[in-house]
């Protein structure tokens, strides 16, 4: 797996240290309040797991999914949602947990679907944010890393359904595409 990688983008180490500095942010504004940590699946799995234990307050976690990519780099635009989330976000601190933030289109159609449900508030925190891709007007409230316009693996992020288990952020070599 690691032959296919062709530059690191983000180290393990950076990584664990940029979670934990989000997991003291987000204590200090969440303390006392219970917040629901909201994972999009699939993407978010490790991202969540390492915030919610670095986030050492009490807490719940849901997940949702939703699909718009296939099995290729670009979004085919239309999000398609595939596991829905029950009656659990009235009145609730809600927190959407994404792994990237592309054209956003997939985080606009989560936001008024869950806003729908009469949330007491609402913040989505996202690893990697790639302003330069946005399509709609959105922006996330706590960002690990604003990221260049490139294609990522690792670190829950996924080509074609492969390299989410790396432990760090990267591109892939162009001969994996072809
Ligand atoms: P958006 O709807 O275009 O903002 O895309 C959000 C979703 O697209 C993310 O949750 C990812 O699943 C996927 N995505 C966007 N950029 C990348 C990338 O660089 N690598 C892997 N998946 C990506």
């Amino acid at each position: 797996m690691k032959n296919d990688i062709e530059k690191v983008y983000y180290s393990e180490e950076m990584i664990q240290n940029r979670v934990r500095e989000l997991g003291q942010e987000l204590k200090t504004e969440y303390a006392g309040k219970k917040p629901l940590l909201v994972g999009v699946l699939k993407g978010s799995f490790i991202f969540l797991a390492d915030l919610a234990r670095a986030l050492d307050i009490h807490c719940e976690i849901e997940f949702i999914a939703v699909s718009s990519y296939g099995n290729g780099t670009e979004t085919s635009g239309e999000v398609k949602m595939t596991k829905a989330i029950g009656d659990v976000i009235r009145d609730r601190h809600v927190i959407v947990v994404e792994d990237i933030l592309d054209t956003g289109l997939t985080l606009d159609y989560l936001k008024k679907y869950l806003l729908s449900m009469n949330p007491a508030s609402l913040k989505i925190c996202t690893f990697l944010d790639k302003p330069s891709r946005r399509k709609v007007q959105i922006s996330a409230d706590y960002v690990g890393f604003e990221c260049i316009d490139a294609f990522y693996v690792g670190y829950g992020l996924d080509y074609a359904g492969e390299y989410r288990n790396l432990p760090y952020i990267g591109s892939l070599k162009p001969a994996i595409y072809s």
